[in-house]
């Protein structure tokens, strides 16, 4: 299989208290397109920081990222936002909907700032709501509906555009259990129909029993966790 993301040699250093604090080191990693890939880690080991540097959010001090067979390490910003409307899905867990669009209008917002005209966008964003279970609370505004239901929502959106790579930083964090395991049940199902690429930053236990591989980061380096 394809390679979809892979980093080389990656450092990314913070300053704290007037030291420099180094977060990612010297870190190497390859994922193949359709894999499940969790993270987990203690809390301030540099999770967040190495899923928004995988998703162009942000940048390395040193060291390569290529996704998607382009080199995107210092690839401009104004070609950088294209590129992440193209290949990179984000499910955040504080990633809201706007408020004042329906879900539907949420969903399909993505396609519309592509360029892609409203009734053509809002009918994909219908088909995607049907797939992830939730066709009727299209119409509903985000107030109107459950956290699981908003979090499906999110997920439409992310992947709306049919993106190479779908991430998630502690996705399930903010849900009950049940809605949580739903969630993940959900996730299963889009890698296996569409062979589609996650990288899930959690603590959730559960999402590491369903991935493929799982990676611990801790004091700047990546393990596989067997
Ligand atoms: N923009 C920033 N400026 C300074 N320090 C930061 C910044 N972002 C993160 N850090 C620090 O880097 C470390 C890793 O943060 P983070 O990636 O959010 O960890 P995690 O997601 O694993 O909890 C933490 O010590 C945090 O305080
Ligand atoms: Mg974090």
């Amino acid at each position: 299989m394809e390679t979809i993301i892979a980093v080389n040699q990656l450092c990314k250093s913070y300053l704290s208290g007037g030291q420099s604090l180094r977060v990612l080191d010297h870190i190497d990693l390859q994922v193949r397109r359709g894999d499940f890939i969790s993270l987990m880690g203690p809390s301030g080991s540099g999770k967040s920081t190495f899923l928004n540097i995988i998703g162009t959010m942000d940048a390395p001090d040193s060291g390569e990222i290529v996704i998607a067979g382009q080199n995107v390490t210092r690839m401009p910003e104004t070609q950088l936002a294209l590129f992440r409307q193209k290949h990179i899905g984000f499910v955040f867990q504080f990633h809201y909907l706007l408020p004042e669009f329906t879900i539907e209008e949420n969903v399909a917002m993505p396609l519309m700032i592509g360029g892609t005209r409203r009734p053509e966008a809002l009918k994909t964003a219908r088909e995607i709501l049907d797939y992830l279970g939730v066709a009727d609370r299209g119409h509903h505004y985000p107030a109107e509906i459950s956290g699981g239901e908003k979090q499906r929502a999110v997920v439409g959106r992310a992947l709306i555009n049919r993106p190479d790579i779908l991430l998630a930083d502690e996705p399930t964090g903010n849900l009950d259990k049940k809605s949580g395991q739903r969630m993940l049940e959900l996730f299963k199902k889009i890698q296996k129909d569409f062979s589609q690429t996650f990288f899930l930053v959690t603590h959730d236990e559960h999402i590491a029993a369903i991935a493929d591989i799982n990676y611990q980061l801790d004091n700047g380096k990546l393990s596989k966790i067997i």
